[in-house]
């Protein structure tokens, strides 16, 4: 039977990524786990106000988002252990800059380079609104047809409530083509 726990967050596992923003001319990165889909072009990343990577976003209206594999895990969450305010994060990840100017991790399986489009904000979080310029793949991570094959790689899944890293798991059937 179920069991009403209240109003609680519950909408795990979510992809983790490193968000990356250029500010005050520096790369900074922070640990996200909390995004989200909105129509086919555009994500959100919902930040809280207080976080240094913020103020560059709100300065330049680029950032990355990231994809963290397993390889990637330990510097993923140191980034999300101290703040660039206190700690230059920028020799964390080696990178390069991409097309539009946003930091974008060499060894990343996938990263969105993207646009801020609107800051919806809330009490304390700003949620980024963007539109995705560019996507970068490590060619090994692409099917024969040039599609983003996502049992190449390993993504980790975040969870809050007991907070912890989850590994993803097999393919179970193909949409709308189960047997
Ligand atoms: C597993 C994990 C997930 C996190 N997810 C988020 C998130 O979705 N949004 C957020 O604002 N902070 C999140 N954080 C916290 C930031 O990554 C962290 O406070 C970071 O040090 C902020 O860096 P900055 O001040 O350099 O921007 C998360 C941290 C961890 C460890």
């Amino acid at each position: 039977m179920q069991k009403n726990i209240g109003s609680k967050l519950a909408l795990y596992p979510m992809p983790l990524l490193v968000i990356g923003a250029q500010v005050e001319g520096k790369t900074n990165w922070l640990l996200a786990g909390h995004s989200g889909i909105i129509g086919h072009d555009r994500v959100m990343v919902s930040l809280a106000k207080q976080h240094y990577t913020n103020k560059g976003i709100k300065e330049k209206g680029i950032l990355s988002i990231n994809i963290v594999d397993e390889d990637m895990l330990k510097q993923a969450d140191f980034v999300g252990s101290v703040s660039g305010s206190k700690q230059d994060k920028s020799n964390v990840f080696e990178f390069h800059l991409g097309e539009v100017g946003a930091p974008i991790i060499n060894k990343a399986p996938v990263v969105m380079e993207c646009i801020v489009e609107e800051n919806h904000e809330t009490d304390k979080f700003d949620n980024f609104i963007c539109k995705i310029a560019n996507t970068y793949v490590q060619e090994e991570n692409l099917d024969e047809n040039g599609k983003i094959d996502y049992t190449k790689f390993s993504p980790v899944l975040f969870e809050f409530p007991k907070y912890t890293y989850l590994r993803t798991g097999d393919t179970i059937g193909n949409c709308l083509r189960l047997d």
